[in-house]
C-alpha cells in the first residue's frame, strides 16, 4: 500500500515538474490550468496524509518555506564578478582591441546577450536537486534566499536529464519582473492602499528580500539563466552552455547572437536599443562575451570584472532636472493627477518638460519638494515619471507641496474615498471632465462618432454648444452657429450630423460603456446589459443585485449605483433615450451563440480591458470554450499585448487571430 502511495507521489511530482517545464520554459503547455491545479491538489493531499514521502524537490515545496528572521550568509565558491560598462562604439572597440592584444593571432567570436535589468542570483544543484540559492551580495558573499527562489516557477527544482549532462552545478542568472506583471501588481497595491514600487527592478529586489516565502510566491517573479559552472563535464563555449542550460530545464534568453566581428556586435546593440520596448521586460544594454571558455580563461579578470566580457549600455532613460512646479490635471472621470513641471531635459530621444507624479501619497513617500533636483525616467510606456529625488542636492528654497483642496479647473472641492490613492473632482459640469467625457462618449470603442475628435470637442465645449453628451443629439438645432465657424462648411457639418445620427444604432452595451461610469470598461458594460436588459432595470439595481453577478465586485457595484443616483446623470440618460439612443439589450444572443457555440478559443498576451478570467467567462457565457494550448483544433486566438510563442504557433497553423478590438466587437455581436 505505502509503496504504491509513494509511487503515486513520485509520478505526480514528476508530472507536475514536467508541466512546469512545458509551461515556463517551452511556453507550450499540454494541459489546461484546471488539470494542472487538479494534479497539484492531489499531490498536496497525498503529502499531507503521508508526510514521510514528501520529497525536498516536490513542486508543493515551492511555497513550503517558513518565515526567516534573518537570511544566513553564503560564500560563493567562485566570486560573482560584475561587468565593466561601455556606453559608445569607441569604448566597445577599445574593449575589442584589448581582447585582440591578449589573444594575439587567434580567431575569436563574441556572443551577444541582452542585459536583463533585474537582480543577479546564483543557484546550486547537487545530484540534480536545487539545494541553495543566493543573492550576489558583495560578490564574494551573499544572502541565502533558497526558500524565496523556490517559489519562482521558472526555476527548476530538479534538473531534466540530459545524456552525459552534469548533475552538480552552479547556475547564475537574473531574477526579474515583466513590465505587465509589475504594472498589474502595482495597480493592485495602489488599490489596496499599499506602497507601490518605482520600477520592475526595484520590485524584484524588494520581493527577494521578503522574509515570508508565501508573500514571494504571490509576486510574479521570473528567472533567466546566463552562466553555468560544473566540474562534472568539460564545458567548451558560452553558446553551448546556454543550450545545455536550456536542455537542463532553465529559461534562457532567445535573443543571443554569435558575432564574428565587433561591427556585428555594434549592429546587435543598435538593433536592441531600437527594439527594447518590444520585449516584455526591461533591459539596460547588451552583454558582450568572448564565446570560447578556454579563451575566457586566457583573458582572465582584472579587479572585479572579467576581461572577456563587457556591458554595452544603452543611453540612459533617466535624467536629473529641477522641479519647477506641480500642476494638477483633471481626467474625464474627474481623477486628479499631479503633474511635475520640469526644467526641460533631453531624455531618450526627446525633450521632457512634464512628468507624472501619480498621486499625493507618491509625492509624500518620495519626499519630493518644489525646486528639488529630481530624477525623471522614461520607462516602457510613453509618459515620463518622476522616479526619485536627489536629497543631497536639495536647495534652501525647496518647499513642501501642499495638495490643494480645490479642482484647478472648476474650483469645486475635491474628494478622496477611503483607501483610494486618487482625489476626484465631483463636479460633473467641470469643463475638463465635460470635454473628456464627450471625447470618451464619441470614441471608437464607445459610440464611434467619426470626425468628433479632441479639437472639435474642445471648440464646441468652449463655445457652449456642448455641455454634456446628450447635447450632441441636439447639435443639429445649432447648425447656423456651426456654419458660421471657421473651417465648417455645409458638407462637413452634414457629415458630423450623419455620424451622430448613425451612433443611435450602437448596441445598449456600448451606450453603457460610453456613459463613462468609473470602473466600467467595455466588458463589464456587456456583463451589465446581459443581466439588466433595460436601462430602467439597471437604474433600479441595488448594490446587492449587482454584486450577485459573477464578475461584479463591490467597487463596480458602488460605482454604478452612485452614477445612477446622481440626478444630473439621470437627466442625461433620459435625454439620450428620448433622442433614440439604444436603451435596451436586443436579444441577439441566439445568433451569437450559433457563431460561438463549441468554438475553441486560446487567449494569449494581456488584454487592456479585461482579465484573462473575465475573457474566459465571457466566451463561455456565449457558448465557446477556452483551452490553454494551440492545436489544429483551435478556432480562434485572441491576441493581447506581449503575446509570446502562442502567437507564432497560431500564425504557422493559419488560425484566425483577433486583436482586442475585434474580440470586443465579436462579444458585442458585431463581428
Ligand atoms: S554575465 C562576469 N550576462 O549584469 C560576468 N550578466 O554587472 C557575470 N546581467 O551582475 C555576468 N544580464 O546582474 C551577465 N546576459 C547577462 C546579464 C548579466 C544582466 C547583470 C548581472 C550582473 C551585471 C553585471
Amino acid at each position: 500500500m505505502s509503496s504504491s502511495i509513494q509511487k503515486e507521489i513520485e509520478t505526480l511530482s514528476r508530472k507536475i515538474l514536467d508541466h512546469d517545464y512545458r509551461y515556463y520554459i517551452l511556453a507550450q503547455p499540454i494541459i489546461s490550468d484546471e488539470e494542472y491545479d487538479g494534479l497539484m491538489r492531489r499531490l498536496q493531499e497525498l503529502e499531507r496524509q503521508y508526510p514521510a514521502f514528501a520529497a525536498s524537490d516536490s513542486p508543493t515545496q515551492r511555497v513550503g518555506g517558513k518565515i526567516t528572521k534573518e537570511f544566513s550568509t553564503v560564500t560563493h565558491a567562485v566570486p560573482m564578478l560584475s561587468l565593466s560598462n561601455t556606453y559608445n562604439e569607441g569604448e566597445v572597440r577599445d574593449f575589442d582591441r584589448r581582447v585582440q592584444e591578449i589573444l594575439k593571432n587567434e580567431t575569436y567570436r563574441y556572443i551577444c546577450e541582452l542585459k536583463f535589468d533585474g537582480i543577479a542570483i546564483s543557484l546550486r544543484y547537487e545530484d540534480n536537486i536545487f539545494v541553495q540559492g543566493a543573492t550576489r551580495g558583495d560578490g564574494s558573499q551573499g544572502d541565502d534566499i533558497t526558500q524565496n527562489l523556490k517559489t519562482i516557477r521558472s526555476i527548476p527544482l530538479r534538473l531534466r536529464s540530459v545524456r552525459n549532462g552534469p548533475h552538480t552545478l552552479e547556475v547564475r542568472g537574473e531574477a526579474f519582473m515583466k513590465r505587465v506583471d509589475f504594472q498589474r501588481m502595482n495597480g493592485e497595491r495602489q488599490l489596496a492602499g499599499e506602497k507601490t514600487f518605482v520600477n520592475p527592478r526595484n520590485s524584484a529586489a524588494g520581493t527577494l528580500k521578503l522574509q515570508d516565502p508565501k508573500l514571494v510566491a504571490q509576486r510574479p517573479l521570473n528567472f533567466v539563466s546566463y552562466f553555468l559552472r560544473t566540474d562534472d563535464i568539460e564545458l567548451v563555449s558560452q553558446y553551448e552552455n546556454l543550450q545545455l542550460l536550456h536542455n537542463l530545464g532553465f529559461p534562457t534568453s532567445g535573443h543571443t547572437k554569435l558575432c564574428q566581428s565587433i561591427d556585428e556586435v555594434i549592429e546587435y546593440w543598435k538593433e536592441w536599443e531600437r527594439r527594447r520596448d518590444e520585449l516584455p521586460f526591461d533591459i539596460d544594454g547588451i552583454v558582450v562575451k568572448v564565446n570560447s571558455l578556454q579563451q575566457q580563461e586566457q583573458l582572465g579578470a582584472v579587479a572585479k570584472s572579467p576581461r572577456w566580457a563587457v556591458a554595452f549600455k544603452f543611453a540612459s532613460r533617466q535624467a536629473e532636472t529641477q522641479l519647477k512646479a506641480i500642476r494638477l490635471q483633471v481626467g474625464r472621470l474627474g481623477t486628479i493627477t499631479p503633474v511635475a513641471e520640469l526644467e526641460p531635459v533631453f531624455l531618450g530621444g526627446s525633450t521632457v518638460s512634464r512628468a507624472t507624479l501619480h498621486n499625493e501619497e507618491y509625492i509624500r513617500e518620495l519626499d519630493i519638494r518644489l525646486n528639488d533636483i529630481v530624477i525623471v525616467e522614461k520607462g516602457g510606456d510613453v509618459i515620463p515619471k518622476v522616479s526619485g529625488v536627489k536629497i543631497e542636492k536639495r536647495l534652501m528654497d525647496a518647499k513642501t507641496f501642499k495638495f490643494p483642496n480645490q479642482c484647478p479647473e472648476c474650483h469645486s472641492k475635491i474628494f478622496r474615498s477611503e483607501g483610494e490613492a486618487n482625489y476626484y473632482c465631483e463636479n460633473s459640469e467641470c469643463p475638463a471632465q465635460v470635454k473628456g467625457r464627450i471625447e470618451h462618449f464619441a470614441s471608437r470603442g464607445a459610440m464611434d462618432i467619426e470626425g468628433l475628435g479632441e479639437a472639435i470637442v474642445d471648440q464646441f465645449v468652449h463655445l457652449g454648444l456642448l455641455k454634456n453628451c446628450a447635447d450632441l443629439y441636439d447639435l443639429h438645432t445649432r447648425q447656423e452657429i456651426i456654419l458660421s465657424l471657421d473651417r465648417w462648411g455645409k458638407k462637413s457639418t452634414q457629415n458630423l450630423f450623419n455620424a451622430i445620427e448613425g451612433s443611435k444604432a450602437r448596441p445598449f452595451s456600448r451606450v453603457i460603456y460610453a456613459l463613462g461610469i468609473r470602473h466600467i470598461g467595455a466588458s463589464i458594460a456587456q456583463l451589465l446589459v446581459d443581466n439588466f436588459i433595460t436601462i430602467e432595470q439597471l437604474i433600479g439595481a441595488t448594490e446587492t443585485d449587482l454584486q450577485s453577478i459573477q464578475g461584479i465586485g463591490p467597487q463596480i457595484a458602488e460605482s454604478v449605483v452612485r452614477f445612477f443616483t446622481n440626478e444630473h446623470n439621470r437627466r442625461i440618460v433620459k435625454r439620450l433615450k428620448m433622442a433614440g439612443v439604444q436603451m435596451l439589450e436586443k436579444k441577439k444572443r441566439a445568433r451569437t451563440s450559433q457563431q460561438l457555440s463549441n468554438k475553441s478559443f486560446v487567449l494569449t498576451g494581456t488584454l487592456a480591458t479585461m482579465t484573462r478570467e473575465e475573457a474566459k467567462q465571457r466566451i463561455e457565457s456565449l457558448g465557446g470554450k477556452v483551452v490553454s494550448s494551440i492545436s489544429k483544433k483551435t478556432d480562434i486566438v485572441v491576441v493581447g499585448t506581449d503575446a509570446g510563442s502562442k502567437l507564432e504557433k497560431a500564425k504557422t497553423l493559419g488560425i484566425l487571430l483577433l486583436d482586442e478590438q475585434k474580440f470586443l466587437n465579436m462579444l458585442q455581436n458585431e463581428f
